[in-house]
């Protein structure tokens, strides 16, 4: 690949994924393209950008999909799945008894470990969601992970990284190799493409966001531009959650960190009425 090829492809993937790759990743460039140009038929990187340049729509596309990094697992990090449990759902439960709704949104959802785990745990809190309408979105970039997470199948691998023993038992039933997720939890997550450069204000507001791991891939212009926008779809007392790599400090002035719940962040308005409110104190009480 000449330098200009890897500027092109720089560019490109900055502009239509937000993914800002430093000027020493021609290795990841080429360990994750050239699959794909060989399955295109072409011999090399050249070729492929040749073709990109010549219009080949759906080449693009698939050029900017090979390049995300797709990893994720079952309950990652574990922290942030407790404070949904101990602190944000109790809290919610408690602030939304008029309506009874939560509405979840898991921004950058991969494969569906993620979305999956949510669901998990609103199934586990059994009656005190009972009656209760809970909506998950899930949404990624990437089309292909998107049809994964749907079927619900997972590799034994898949299933030993971060699922207790009894969750598998309970939510998933043995299809040969593969561990196909009960029909109740997939019907839990609806699943949509969506690009975090683009508008996303269609989603509406939601009293939860995951958006985690994604971040790390953008640049910091990118990064508290995406979280200024999420701070619109997010409700006044709901909360973000970010990776374990992420955090607004310095980024966005919309959220502020919730004290003592690593990972987790609520627009910077509430934190006055939380505090005035003594939430915190029930928070900490309940972990
Ligand atoms: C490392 S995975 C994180 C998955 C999950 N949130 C977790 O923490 O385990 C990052 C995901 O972000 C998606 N992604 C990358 N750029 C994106 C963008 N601009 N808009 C939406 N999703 C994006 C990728 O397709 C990938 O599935």
């Amino acid at each position: 690949m000449t330098p200009s090829d890897y500027e092109y492809l720089r560019k490109l993937l900055k502009e239509r994924s937000g993914l800002d790759l430093s000027a020493d990743k021609q290795y990841l460039v080429e360990s994750r393209l050239m699959p794909l140009a060989r399955k295109a038929s072409l011999s090399g990187i050249p070729e492929l950008v040749q073709a990109m340049k010549s219009g080949a729509v759906a080449l693009t596309s698939e050029v900017v999909e090979a390049m995300t990094t797709n990893e994720t697992f079952f309950f990652r990090d574990k922290i942030p799945f407790d404070h949904l449990k101990e602190t944000v759902l109790p809290g919610l439960i408690q602030a939304r008894a008029a309506r009874r709704s939560i509405r979840i949104w898991c921004a950058a959802s991969s494969t569906g470990q993620e979305p999956y785990s949510i669901a998990m745990i609103l199934k586990e809190m059994g009656a005190a969601l009972s009656g209760w309408r809970t909506e998950i979105v899930a949404t990624d970039l990437s089309m292909g992970v998107l049809e994964k997470s749907i079927t619900g199948l997972f590799s034994q691998f898949e299933v030993q990284r971060g699922l207790p023993i009894q969750m598998l038992v309970k939510y998933f039933t043995q299809q040969g190799e593969l561990w196909q997720l009960n029909a109740d939890i997939r019907a839990m997550v609806q699943h949509r493409q969506l690009n975090l450069l683009q508008d996303f204000s269609h989603l509406g507001t939601f009293d939860v966001i995951f958006c985690r791991n994604v971040l790390i891939y953008f640049d910091q212009a990118t990064k508290s531009a995406v979280l200024d926008r999420v701070a619109r779809n997010t409700e006044r007392d709901g909360y973000l959650l970010l990776g374990a790599a992420e955090t607004v400090v310095g980024l966005s002035d919309s959220f502020r960190p919730l004290p003592d719940h690593r990972g987790v962040y609520v627009p910077s308005a509430a934190i006055a009425n939380i505090a005035a409110n003594n939430v915190l104190k029930f928070a900490a009480a309940a972990t």
